[in-house]
């Protein structure tokens, strides 16, 4: 039976123009999108924008515009921006959306049922640029006086009539849920700061705001707008239709896994799991928090003028290269720089030189000395073996590092896999077995040729654009590109395409 496969971005705040740092998970979530309808499940990935909120209300205003005038137009470039990334999502959510506001007002009333939602006032310290409440003890206090929360945002003593939700009922379930499932918050780190954060003991969350009209209004209490949060936080819900249940996407539910940067996890692993308890619905399966990019070592800021668009990468070097080098630099999950030197540097040696030119050379044999048909394969020698064996359980190496969203070590398994075969064409030289032994030269080939077909296949969640290149260079036709396909080899004989170099080669300066 096909399996149902649910993965998530965050919906981005549409208070700023999109950057390195939302394509980042953008990609991420992709990759195991795009290796998971590979491995033939049903997937279904999404991603939008969470357009509501002071923040947003107060960036339109400084704009001179509408909240939605201005959230239109934001919206659209994030849309573009996963466009031009490549991201293959199978819907875009807007929390502006009367589906979306219909389905965040039904979960709010069903948490409200099971008692845990009563009204109250707010008290306490907000930091606006997070969205946050924060704790007195969580603050600490500039020379100037000022108080910053641990994000370093600047808070301000808010008091207003709220709505509450009972959080702090959850503390042992939610510590149960961690201990009973220990995969549901990745990586290790993370899955550490959280444990003991609702170990040290949950307050109530305050979920309405009154103090500005932009949000989704409490059903039945108007002069309250939900807490941008939890109206954030039921997109995944509300996309597959909530609360329809008989909504064909809710087939979907539960998410399998809810990729988002480390600054929102604990919104993702104690407030929506929390909510979800409330609301009797099936907990997601995994949340996993990536990593922070910083520019050739520094924050990324308006006021320093450093704040990368992706797109402008992109028109430089091709998406692939991007999107390979934002995977590759770091371990998945940790902090990660973008420096403008490393990223080249990479390209050249790594796609340019130990990719490139493996296909390059192995190609333009083939189209030589083979009169450019794919040739038989022959009788394997041991040699052959060593580097077929391996390669034929690449896929389902990797299976289990996506599963764990090591998508850099799945690289690092391709990339083992690419040396070794540059070894091997090295160690065989079939140009030279051209006048000794021309028929082991097509053999060593075709080898060359099936290592190739898999490292193309395993790769194109990474990247699509070039890899879809690169196998039909290797003559597959495109229902021959999944991971099934591989265990029937291409039939010898058919002819390829003309050789094209796929990754060109940079210079290091930096500009
Ligand atoms: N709207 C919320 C998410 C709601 S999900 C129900 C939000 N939006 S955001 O636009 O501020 O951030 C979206 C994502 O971008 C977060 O995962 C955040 O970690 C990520 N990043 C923002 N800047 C980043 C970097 N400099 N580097 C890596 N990721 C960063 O939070």
């Amino acid at each position: 039976m096909t399996r149902r496969f649910y993965v998530t971005t965050p919906i981005y705040y549409v208070n700023g123009a999109p950057h390195i740092g939302h394509a980042y998970t953008s990609v991420a979530a992709d990759i195991v999108a795009r290796f998971r309808r590979l491995a033939g499940d049903d997937v279904f990935f999404l991603t939008g924008t969470d357009e509501h909120g002071q923040k947003v209300e107060q960036a339109a205003a400084t704009a001179g515009e509408t909240p939605q005038a201005f959230t239109d137009s934001i919206a659209a470039d994030f849309r573009a921006m996963a466009d031009t990334m490549q991201i293959s999502y199978n819907d875009f959510i807007r929390t502006t959306e009367p589906r979306h506001i219909a389905g965040a007002q039904a979960l709010w009333e069903k948490v409200a049922e099971s008692g845990d939602i009563y009204s109250g006032h707010y008290e306490g310290w907000y930091a606006l640029r997070d969205e946050a409440f924060y704790g007195e003890d969580e603050l600490t206090t500039r020379p100037d006086g000022t108080k910053v929360a641990p994000t370093g945002a600047p808070v301000e003593w808010v008091r207003e009539p709220s709505y509450f939700f009972r959080l702090s009922k959850y503390q042992d379930r939610l510590l149960e849920l961690y201990e009973t499932q220990p995969d549901f918050i990745g990586p290790h780190g993370s899955r550490n700061e959280i444990v003991s954060f609702v170990r040290q003991g949950l307050r109530d969350l305050s979920i309405s705001r009154t103090s500005f009209r932009w949000g989704v209004p409490v059903p039945g209490d108007e002069a309250h707008v939900m807490y941008v949060w939890f109206d954030a936080l039921s997109n995944y819900l509300t996309a597959l239709g909530y609360p329809d249940t008989s909504a064909p996407r809710m087939a979907w539910w539960p998410a399998d896994l809810h990729l988002v940067g480390k600054d929102i996890a604990r919104f993702h692993t104690v407030y929506w799991p929390a909510f979800l308890m409330a609301a009797g619905i099936p907990l997601p399966g995994k949340v996993f928090s990536n990593g922070w990019w910083t520019v050739e070592g520094e924050k990324m800021s308006k006021s320093l003028g450093n704040v990368i668009d992706p797109r402008d990468l992109v028109k430089e070097f091709g998406v692939d290269p991007v999107r390979f080098f934002l995977i590759r630099e770091v371990p998945f999950g940790g902090d990660s720089d973008l420096s403008r030197r490393s990223f080249i540097h990479r390209l050249n040696t790594e796609l340019a030189n130990d990719l490139g030119n493996l296909a390059q050379r192995t190609l333009s044999l083939i189209a030589r000395n083979c009169g450019g048909v794919l040739p038989d394969a022959g009788p394997h020698t041991p040699e052959d073996e060593q580097l077929l064996a391996p390669a034929s359980l690449l896929p389902s190496v990797m299976e289990g590092q996506v599963a764990r969203c090591a998508l850099t070590d799945a690289l690092e398994e391709v990339w083992k896999l690419i040396r070794a075969c540059n070894a091997y064409i090295d160690h065989q030289a079939p140009w030279a077995l051209k006048k000794t032994d021309p028929d082991r030269m097509a053999h060593v080939l075709r080898v060359l040729a099936d290592a190739l077909r898999i490292i193309a296949t395993v790769l194109q969640p990474w990247m699509p654009e070039s890899m879809a290149k690169m196998l039909t260079q290797l003559g597959t036709e495109e229902q021959e590109r999944s991971f099934a396909a591989l265990a029937t080899p291409l039939p010898g004989g058919r002819s390829l395409p003309a050789p094209q170099g796929i990754f060109p080669r940079y210079t290091e300066e930096a500009k």
